[in-house]
């Protein structure tokens, strides 16, 4: 794949294939990572990285994009085919980029808007105080109940009537259960205001059909096509009919200017495999595993934040361990798992040590594993939580880690080369 590398820049290209080699030998559990296929790496680096365009198919600001205009509507139409929904805009760069494009489409500096905590599982671009958006909207925090640990209703509804926000997100990087969508669009709208779903996390899932989908609620709906959707480095936008035109005014020329067409044509060819039978069958898994994952751990006296899990991520309390998010990471690096650290709802943690840990289950079972490996990578993580600092016991547990990935290649068609 990287043959004029290899000859033009050997050192990059030994960098690449160290990269290739982590990837094949690790558990990859990062719950925001997803294996890109070998036709979104083919489309990613295609010709269409030389084409500089910018509009829309039809109304171009740059000649020679007749080739563009045929591909980004043959994307627009795959999209609205698999999500159902009324419009689609393939523009942005990523799933950060996408929010400030609807943002830009409807917001007005000052705006009040509601999105959820970033330390109960929303995302910075959410209204964290370190993102520059912070800086021009009068965001609002809603959060989760202590109780249950799952999004507090009552409280957005009472925060959402007092406010009166112009747009809601709903959606996050570590919640691990499903979202009400129609009763967040319900409070959105009944305050006057409209719901942005951010289902970054989640759109794979969505796209297969094996969890409820926001597009019938919300008013827009915002994603990467990385992540569950297995996608390229990317981002996509749905929204209902009459936002249409202000949504694509928000992206170009509001939020971004020349299109990336290469990764554009690799989020085209996903929009295809999306709507498969096979792709189907590994979300299915996808969430098989990650309960799997949630039970086992149960099992083994962790504690799983929000009780279980409905989607791909399973969010963990270590405090019954007695250990921190920062040390669990770090021992199960070392034995070949990757995970990261994540603050819990509540925590008293600092976001760099944290209480707890977020794992997911996309890149795995993409790799093939079933319950039965599931149950022996939970093996393995309580036997790591047991004693994270013991050399002895990390070595044992990497030599059965590696033993367990070894069966599933990452690209079981043929090594990349
Ligand atoms: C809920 C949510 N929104 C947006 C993003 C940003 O996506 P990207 O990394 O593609 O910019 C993320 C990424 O983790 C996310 O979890």
């Amino acid at each position: 794949m990287l043959k004029h590398t290899r000859l033009s820049d050997p050192e990059l290209y030994r960098l690449v294939g160290e990269e290739l080699d982590r990837q094949e030998h690790n558990i990859e559990m990062i719950a925001s990572e997803s294996t890109e296929s070998e036709e979104v790496l083919e489309l990613s680096g295609c010709v269409f990285a030389n084409k500089t365009t910018e509009g829309y198919p039809g109304a171009r600001f740059q000649a020679g994009s007749q080739v563009a205009d045929k591909m980004e509507r043959l994307g627009i139409e795959r999209a609205k085919a698999l999500f159902e929904a009324d419009h689609a805009n393939l523009q942005p760069y990523s799933g950060s980029t996408a929010n400030y494009g609807v943002y830009a489409a409807v917001l007005k500096p000052g705006d009040v808007v509601l999105g959820m905590r970033l330390d109960h599982g929303g995302h910075l671009t959410h209204g964290s105080p370190a993102n520059f958006m912070s800086k021009f909207y009068d965001f609002v925090s809603y959060g989760l109940n202590r109780e249950t640990e799952l999004i507090d209703y009552e409280e957005l509804e009472r925060l959402a009537r007092e406010r009166r926000p112009k747009l809601i997100i709903a959606g996050g990087s570590a919640y691990p259960r499903l979202i009400d969508y129609e009763r967040a669009a319900k409070i959105a709208h009944s305050a006057g205001g409209l719901l942005m779903a951010d289902m970054a996390h989640v759109a794979g899932l969505v796209a297969a059909k094996v969890i409820p989908s926001p597009v019938p609620h919300a008013d827009f709906v915002t994603f990467s096509t990385t992540k569950t959707f297995c996608g390229p480095r990317g981002g996509m936008i749905l929204c209902k009919a009459p936002h249409a035109r202000a949504l694509d005014r928000g992206v170009f020329p509001g939020a971004i200017s020349s299109i990336h067409l290469n990764i554009m044509a690799a989020k085209v060819w996903c929009l295809k495999n999306a709507a498969s039978p096979s792709f189907k069958a590994t979300m299915e898994q996808v969430l098989k595993n990650a309960a799997a994952l949630a039970e086992e751990l149960t099992r083994h006296g962790f504690r799983v934040i929000g009780g279980g899990t409905d989607n791909h991520i399973v969010l963990l309390d270590l405090r019954s361990k007695k250990i921190t998010g920062k040390l669990f990471q770090d021992a199960l690096e070392y034995v070949g798992i990757t995970i990261n650290k994540n603050m819990i709802p509540f925590d008293s943690e600092k976001p760099l040590i944290t209480s707890g840990v977020r794992i997911g289950t996309t890149s795995v079972s993409q790799r093939g594993m079933k319950e039965p490996e599931i149950s022996r990578i939970a093996w393995i993580m309580n036997r790591v939580a047991a004693a994270p600092e013991d050399k002895g016991n990390l070595e044992d547990c990497k030599a059965e880690a590696l033993k367990l990935i070894a069966q599933f290649p990452l690209y079981p068609r043929g090594p990349l080369e």
